[in-house]
């Protein structure tokens, strides 16, 4: 078996060719190889309140570290037969196609639409401990001593929920999804740009998912270790959140005019494509035991559903605070 390390512009070149030319083209203009700077220092300005923010988040990592044994009460197993996450939720739901499923088939597309979930935020947390690791090789003299140890707690946070959402699927007996929107190209990009670019694409998805499984999965009738890995999930993600939200305030509020407009033009084309494809994902007529409504390869009913009303108004209530966030910092 052979590895290939494609390098930076190789992997610009493949993101540009396959997926999003317009994005790609854009990102291509505004890119930069790190290779070509001399300095290693960062241009990260850091305020004096978000320095005391980040000691009490190391503060409060430190005192309740998160281990994959105590994590969950894994003994507790996991229920098949009841639901993962509410109904009303379902990528279908409010369009014809989420009419003709059984209550049988309801119940299998809503396990595989938290396995794709799940498929995510393994995906992003295997991602953000290389690149926070990355930044430190990179930039260690210039990041002030608690950044530098949170960056280190972060993704070893990371690690460990990689562990315990591993745990869960091979628990609940559920399949890894391959084909994830748009950000196995992106995120590829993230190591060669601003670190504050990296910061904003892990967490707008990882906010997404969040979001996304706290307001499906707290409510009665739902399978109690589900709703209890979301949970254990959301309370360690809020001190990532505010984090990463703090660094790229104080970041946005001193970069040049010329920087805050490249930084924001990357985003504001990305995130409505993000927003998108996470309200359904093809690959699930793959891995379902009945033929699926929508199929893989029509592009017109996934379009509908992506554009239902339904899931509009959905993501307007779940992400609320995510969008209004965005908004304020111009990145929407
Ligand atoms: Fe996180």
């Amino acid at each position: 078996m052979t590895f290939t390390d494609l390098s930076a512009v190789q992997r610009l070149r493949f993101f540009t060719n396959i997926e999003f030319p317009v994005i790609g083209k854009r990102l291509e203009r505004i890119f930069w190889l790190h290779g070509t700077r001399k300095s290693r220092e960062v241009d990260l300005p850091i305020g004096q309140d978000t320095m005391l923010l980040v000691s009490q988040l190391l503060k409060k990592s430190h005192q309740h570290p998160l281990e994959l044994e105590t994590a969950l009460p894994w003994n507790m197993g996991v229920d098949r037969e009841m639901l993962p996450k509410r109904l009303d939720q379902l990528w279908l739901y409010g369009t014809t196609f989420f009419e003709a499923l059984s209550s049988d088939e309801r119940l299998e597309t809503a396990w595989l639409e938290t396995a794709r979930d799940i498929s995510l935020l393994i995906q992003l947390k295997r991602t953000v401990p290389s690149l926070f690791v990355g930044y430190l090789n990179k930039f260690s003299n210039s990041l002030p001593s608690s950044v530098h140890d949170y960056l280190l707690v972060h993704a070893l946070e990371e690690i460990t929920q990689t562990l315990i959402f591993r745990r869960f699927t091979q628990i609940a007996n559920l399949p890894y999804f391959q084909r994830l929107p748009a950000y196995t190209q992106t995120s590829a990009l993230f190591p060669e740009m601003h670190p504050c670019v990296g910061l904003l694409g892990t967490l707008i998805i990882g906010w997404m998912v969040d979001s996304g499984a706290m307001y499906a999965t707290q409510a009665s009738g739902i399978d109690p270790l589900t709703r209890e890995i979301f949970k254990q999930h959301h309370s360690v993600k809020i001190r990532h959140i505010e984090f990463s939200r703090r660094i790229i305030e104080d970041y946005l509020g001193n970069a040049s005019i010329r920087e805050r407009h490249k930084f924001r033009e990357i985003f504001r084309h990305v995130i409505p494509e993000i927003l998108k494809s996470l309200r359904f994902d093809p690959e699930i007529a793959q891995h379902t035991s009945f033929p699926f409504p929508v199929s893989g390869n029509h592009a017109a009913s996934i379009e509908a559903v992506r554009t239902s009303v339904h899931s509009q108004l959905l993501d307007e209530e779940r992400f609320k605070s995510m969008m209004n966030w965005l908004w304020k910092m111009e990145l929407i």
